[in-house]
């Protein structure tokens, strides 16, 4: 069954990114280590928006009705928080980057990629945003992949900005 792999790559991803933030970047300055805090919550939330996709795949795909039904019944009652936890998630990240950008930007300089890399994870979801607002509006096959392909695109890219050290 997917459904295994599928929560044990969920698990994989929370579990490396909580390593790697807490054990891997340690930091003395308390605003900065705010700044991570933040970081962590909403990567999480974004996660969790993002396994709309799997749950919607699932619900296209199986044979086994009872599944079907489970799940479409789930999406149906979890998709009421799918906006709550996109705006949770934007407020927690805009935090997030004006501290690194007062607090740690003119200590790497300019042109370092962690800042760039963040800056671009933050205009990838301003993207994902529009879509996902457009979708909202009124869908149509061009409106869903834009925001599913802008959304899987702003998956790599914050993982990317997430592992690349300081
Ligand atoms: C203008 C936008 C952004 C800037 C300037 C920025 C800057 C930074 C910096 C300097 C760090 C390293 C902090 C540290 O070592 O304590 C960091 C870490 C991190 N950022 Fe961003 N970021 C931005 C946007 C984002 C976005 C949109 C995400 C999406 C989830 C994100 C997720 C993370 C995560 C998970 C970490 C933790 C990894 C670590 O501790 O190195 N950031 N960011
Ligand atoms: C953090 C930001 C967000 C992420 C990562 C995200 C991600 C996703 C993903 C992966 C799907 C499943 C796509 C599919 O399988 O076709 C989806 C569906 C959807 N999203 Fe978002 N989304 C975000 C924000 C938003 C916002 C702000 C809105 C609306 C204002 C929105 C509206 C929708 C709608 C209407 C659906 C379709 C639900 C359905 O088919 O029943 N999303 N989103």
């Amino acid at each position: 069954m997917y459904h295994r792999l599928w929560i044990f790559l969920n698990g994989c991803l929370a579990l490396i990114s909580i390593v790697y933030i807490w054990l891997f970047s340690p930091h003395d300055n308390s605003l900065v280590v705010l700044a991570q805090l933040l970081a962590q919550l909403a990567m999480l939330l974004f996660i969790v928006n993002i396994n709309m996709y799997f749950i919607f795949l699932v619900i296209r795909k199986t044979s086994i009705r009872k599944v079907k039904i489970r799940l479409a019944k789930f999406s149906r009652y979890f998709m009421k928080w799918h906006i709550p936890i996109a705006v949770l998630g934007t407020s927690t990240i805009i935090g997030h980057a004006a501290i690194n950008l007062y607090a740690i930007a003119p200590l790497l300089g300019w042109g370092h990629v962690k800042l760039w890399s963040g800056v671009l994870a933050m205009v990838t979801l301003a993207v994902v945003l529009f879509a996902g607002w457009l979708r909202h509006k009124k869908a149509s096959g061009f409106r869903r992949r834009f925001h599913l392909t802008a959304a899987m695109i702003f998956l790599v890219i914050f993982l990317v900005h997430m592992f690349i050290p300081v």
